[in-house]
């Protein structure tokens, strides 16, 4: 164990290595901003935060400008129609994500007056807002002193300490370790009322670390500030952590889309609010499956009788929990309609994810 001296020297090794680094990103209030004036806004940082929950922070950014742009404010984002958010969030993947930022956003307005709540424990209560984004809004908005643990942060933890309990059951042994040094920061008076007193620093300081330094592979541990604390270091095995229970492997699931194209236009459904891509559009098509149906299964969900073809080479996906693969079928058809034709050159205005984007092309190259 270390002392809480080691611990509070760890917290200023930290922040000092923070501000030199001057490494920024779109939303960021760095110290020296802060001494400029420029103040942080929490709707930014909100967004900012959701976006990078499964998504790295590069692709957020671009997507973090686009939002901005469109609403740039969280009375906008309320009021937008929920399509118009799906759509612009297509291609971030974990779409709950968006439906959950929509729902927030008129919770803030319809109940805050809208004005973000400006505790950890507040903000936990919001739709889309966990443990995680709670913490970082609060240390970085509102300088709550909360322990923010990401999977990142939980690698950095992993190797200080040579934690030998294996994820996911060293989570809460790991979110302990981390609070125990944000405590540290929080009581290190010696930075308290300096420009290094903020715990959005701290945290962002620590997330910096663990994305940038403390890699999964091939951590940089020489310009590491914390290689003189850190155990997985001094016993040259710092890759071996954290330690994990083998992951069962990803099942697979089959299943097939029906591609409709008719003068210009391309057949598309809403997929129910709940579940896997929720309320977004996708072109019709059958159940997924665990096993690999025979194609008269398919054929007879199709959305209308026709000469089906299936296109060669199935769309592989990977989700969270399966990998699909994906079959299209195209057929010629005529008929009076289905319950959404999109325009094909204006496919970009629909909410369709990766996938759907992905089956579109392949049928639409024929
Ligand atoms: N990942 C998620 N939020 C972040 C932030 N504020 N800074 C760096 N990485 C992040
Ligand atoms: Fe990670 Fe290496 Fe730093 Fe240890 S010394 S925290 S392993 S980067």
């Amino acid at each position: 164990m270390k002392t809480s001296q080691q611990l509070q020297a760890m917290c200023g090794e930290l922040l000092d290595w923070y501000v030199q680094q001057d490494r920024t990103l779109p939303w960021r209030i760095r110290p020296e901003d802060r001494a400029a004036g420029r103040a942080v806004d929490p709707y930014k940082v909100w967004l900012s935060e959701i976006m990078c929950q499964q998504t790295t922070t590069n692709a957020a950014a671009a997507y973090w400008y686009k939002f901005l742009d469109k609403w740039p404010g969280v009375q906008d984002l309320a009021a937008a129609p929920r399509d118009d958010i799906m759509g612009a969030w297509a291609g971030l993947g974990y779409y709950a994500r968006a439906r959950n930022l929509h729902k927030c956003a008129q919770i803030i307005c319809a109940d805050y007056n809208g004005v973000f709540p400006k505790t950890e424990a507040e903000l936990l209560k919001l739709p889309g807002i966990g443990p995680y984004s709670a913490a970082a809004i609060a240390a970085i908005c509102y300088k709550e002193a909360s322990n923010v643990v990401d999977g990142n942060v939980e690698r950095v933890i992993s190797r200080i300490f040579r934690v030998q309990e294996k994820l996911p059951k060293a989570k809460p042994v790991l979110r302990n370790l981390a609070a125990t040094l944000a405590g540290a920061f929080s009581h290190s008076g010696s930075h308290v009322g300096s420009y290094l007193g903020h715990p959005g620093d701290y945290a962002q300081g620590l997330m910096d670390l663990g994305a940038h330094i403390c890699k999964p592979k091939n951590p940089k541990c020489n310009l590491c500030p914390w290689q003189g604390h850190c155990l997985a270091f001094a016993t040259g095995d710092p890759e071996n952590y954290p330690k994990r229970k083998p992951k069962p492997e990803r099942p697979s699931r089959y299943g097939a889309v029906f591609y409709v194209e008719q003068d210009g236009y391309i057949w598309l459904r809403r997929r129910p609010d709940k579940g896997l891509l929720g309320g977004m559009m996708e072109l019709p098509g059958t159940d997924w499956s665990v096993g690999k149906p025979n194609v008269e299964t398919w054929l007879s969900q199709a959305p209308l009788k026709g000469d089906w073809q299936p296109i060669e080479g199935e769309i592989v996906h990977v989700f969270t929990h399966f990998t699909l693969y994906l079959t299209v079928f195209t057929a010629q058809v005529r008929s009076s309609g289905f319950a959404i034709s999109a325009d094909v050159n204006r496919l970009d205005d629909y909410a369709l994810p990766s996938l759907m984007r992905k089956a579109i092309a392949k049928a639409a190259r024929l």
